[in-house]
């Protein structure tokens, strides 16, 4: 039994939150769901986006699944982000049949370090302008490294690429590549390389088959996951992890989408891939294999599928066909 901390948040966050909790209920892996408020309708009804309450259901849970906040969301996500050390940003890029995906054959995840770099918020006003610190230290670097060589290990992938710019940012970046390099010396049997940021974001375009597992810093990992998100066919697919010592919380990449909300047509896929992410998280990985097997095919019978990818399913009826399928395997 698995206590599972549920916020669903705002707007889709809060149907495609019920579209996953219906495919999980399928499955013989029991949860424990806890229920937490957060987001733009919390803070209208409490004064508070993210209220102490959520933040100790959280912390008392295995995993949390995050649905989507709206404008609240910074103080939400990047809060909860930090309160409980969630240094890995985790985001798989995997084409699907059936979606609007560049190319057939990409499968790629990015492991972006989530507390430092450019992203501490260090700005300053000066005479001429402005400045922003971008702060690289050892420990950061190796445990980044560290956890994506663990993680390309665990998930049989071969291939751990860094992706930094040492040739312009020669302390910040050199110490994250020289980092990544020694981290690699004890993990013999996986193949490492490193290429700049510019270059990976074109090949990233032109040949994406050639990566793995990208290792690399806040900003260029925040730009890069948007650009994979863009290869595979849009948010409505792209699931994400926030991931620490002992926690984990999962997340679609995409917001509240207010077009969509109350509507019934968003796309759950990003949300149950995030659920897919947890139950492969806890070690559940039978359970993760069917409800991604499951939704793969779905999506490549393309019968009950959203507006989004070409159908016009609701999201209750795409998951009710998802949890269908496990429930014949
Ligand atoms: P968004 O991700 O909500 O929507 C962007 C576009 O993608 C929209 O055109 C929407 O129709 C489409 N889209 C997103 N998810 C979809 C799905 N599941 N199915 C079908 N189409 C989908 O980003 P936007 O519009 O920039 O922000 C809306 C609100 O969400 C804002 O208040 C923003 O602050 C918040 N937000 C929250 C995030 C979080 O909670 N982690 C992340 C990003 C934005
Ligand atoms: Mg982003």
């Amino acid at each position: 039994m698995y206590k599972i901390a549920v916020i669903p948040g705002d707007g889709i966050g809060k149907e495609v939150m019920e579209a996953a909790l219906h495919v999980l209920d399928a499955l013989d892996v029991e949860f424990d769901y806890t229920f937490a408020d957060a987001g733009d309708e919390c803070e209208a009804a409490s004064g508070v986006a993210l209220p102490q309450e959520t933040i100790d259901i959280v912390k008392e849970a295995h995993a949390c699944l995050f649905g989507a906040a709206g404008e609240s969301a910074a103080d939400v996500i990047v809060r909860l982000r930090q309160e409980l050390e969630l240094y890995v940003n985790l985001r798989p890029a995997k084409s699907y049949p059936g979606t609007k995906a560049l190319y057939e054959d990409v499968d790629l995840v990015i492991v972006r370090e989530n507390t430092e770099g450019l992203y501490i918020g260090l700005e300053e006003e000066t005479e001429e302008g402005a400045t922003a610190l971008r702060v690289a230290t050892r420990a950061a670097a190796e445990r980044i490294c560290r956890f994506a060589f663990e993680y390309a290990k665990k998930t049989g992938r071969s291939k751990v690429t860094a992706v930094h710019k040492a040739n312009v940012l020669k302390k910040t970046d050199g110490l994250f590549r020289d980092t990544f390099y020694r981290i690699a010396e004890d993990y013999k049997d996986i193949e490492t390389d490193d290429k700049y940021v510019d270059a990976t974001a074109m090949f990233l375009v032109t040949n994406p088959q050639m990566f793995d597992v990208i290792v690399t810093t806040n900003l260029f990992g925040d730009i890069l996951s948007d650009e994979s998100a863009g290869l595979i066919g849009g948010l409505g697919l792209t699931p994400s992890a926030n991931i620490g010592e002992n926690y984990g919380l999962f997340e679609p990449v995409h917001g509240s989408a207010p077009t969509h909300a109350g509507k019934g047509t968003a796309n759950p896929a990003a949300m149950i891939l995030s659920a897919v992410l947890m139950l492969d998280y806890l070690e559940e990985h039978d359970a993760a294999r069917k409800v991604e097997n499951s939704l793969t095919e779905v999506l490549s019978e393309g019968k009950v599928v959203t507006a989004d990818i070409g159908g016009n399913a609701s999201t209750m009826e795409m998951a009710g066909e998802i949890k269908r399928k496990i429930e014949q395997i």
